[in-house]
């Protein structure tokens, strides 16, 4: 595919898109993406709606067993009926993991941080078929890859929803304004645009989704960390006042012990540094290694050339720590390593899943350290087979 970032933002740079559009308002680029027909077919899409180790989402906005009826996937080949009256959708999560042709789209939109990056779903819809007028609180580039889809957009919607279905459905959705993608078409819609798709003939479009952090969101994910991991034998108490003037009375000092206590121990750079790397990384995925690799082994496989791959949800980050070091974070865990080692070792996670990860050169041993406890954690695994 040759697609270049300038000609799928329209001709911008993405430092203007960044500027003019992103998290601001929609943007609808004709003719984006070259060649999009080979991508995946619709055989492709079913045949991963069959497999577990894909996530996948049904929708029948009509021909279910109720009104808009959602199911997660695995599916059986009978589901994707082909009738009149079944208008159904099947979203596929996640191909750049498995998929160079993704991977590579995913890479080209570098102008924006990975830890924002969400996945790249493709949906598959039979004529007639919508998923329903919805708010998503991600960016979302979506493309078309085969046949036709109308796009009705609200930016100033009214977030009253249906009760009682499956899915988050608008119960008072007006069209401020409408697109028709065909082939290679794109539309950038920002976190907060309420959005219905219809299909006019049978498609395939393409969601890239960055997530968009809302402060309500990230402080209630922070204080629930923080609940389970907090270390109450610290024993911070709340300080007992002194005798009151009157015993009705809150004085300024209580409420300035509860700020000091917030000062403290939550709004310092390093609890937030450390909580954001773990959250951001952290994958819906459990992964664990088998069983815990004594490191001789591990050195000996790295020595005899056994591939080496990173596990394939991984999602790793780092922040620097002065000018030498920085702190890696990778599914949730986090270690310190030198500029130079981290050099190393993020071409290693960078790897795409499907690939076995290449080593050139012979590894420093302090990499080779991090290696074993990137075993140990289930990030690297190697494979025999
Ligand atoms: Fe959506």
């Amino acid at each position: 595919m040759e697609n270049n970032v300038e000609q799928v933002l329209g001709g911008m740079t993405p430092e203007i898109f960044l500027k003019e559009y992103w998290q601001k308002k929609p943007l609808f680029v004709k003719g984006a993406f070259s060649n999009t027909m080979g991508l995946a077919t619709p055989e492709n899409l079913m045949d991963m709606g069959q497999d577990e180790n894909f996530f996948t989402r049904m929708v029948w906005s009509e021909g279910g067993t109720k009104p808009w009826e959602a199911k997660a996937g695995p599916f059986t080949d009978d589901q994707f009926t082909r009738n009149e009256k079944d208008k159904w959708t099947l979203i596929v999560h996640s191909l750049e993991l498995y998929f160079k042709e993704f991977r590579e789209i995913r890479d080209m939109m570098k102008f924006v941080p990975t830890w924002q990056f969400d996945d790249i779903m493709a949906t598959y819809s039979v004529k007639g078929a919508s998923v329903g007028a919805h708010i998503d609180n991600y960016n979302v580039f979506i493309f078309q890859g085969k046949g036709k889809r109308l796009w009705q957009i609200n930016e100033n919607p009214d977030e009253a929803y249906v009760e009682g279905l499956d899915i988050k459905l608008l119960s008072n959705f007006e069209i401020g304004a409408e697109y028709e993608l065909e082939e290679g078409d794109l539309l950038y819609l920002p976190p907060g645009v309420a959005h219905h798709g219809i299909t006019l003939e049978e498609s395939i479009s393409y969601s890239i989704g960055f997530r968009s952090f809302d402060y309500p969101d990230l402080a209630g994910a922070f204080f629930t960390d923080f609940l389970t991991t907090y270390d109450s034998s610290k024993c911070l108490k709340f300080k007992s006042p002194d005798l009151p003037k009157n015993i009705h009375e809150y004085t300024d000092e209580s409420v300035e012990d509860i700020i000091n206590f917030f000062k403290n121990e939550i709004l310092t750079k390093e609890v937030m540094t450390d909580w954001f790397g773990r959250y951001i990384t952290s994958t819906n995925h459990e992964v664990s290694s088998d069983e815990e690799l004594p490191a001789s082994e591990i050195y000996q496989n790295l020595e005899s050339g056994v591939p080496l791959f990173r596990d394939v949800h991984l999602r790793f980050n780092f922040h620097r720590e002065g000018d030498a070091n920085v702190r890696l974070f990778a599914n949730g865990h986090d270690y310190k390593l030198s500029n130079s080692e981290y050099d190393v070792v993020e071409k290693m996670l960078n790897t795409p899943g499907y690939e076995a990860i290449k080593i050139t050169a012979p590894l420093p041993s302090s990499v080779k350290e991090t290696i074993v406890s990137l075993v140990n954690q289930g990030v690297l695994f190697f494979d025999r087979d």
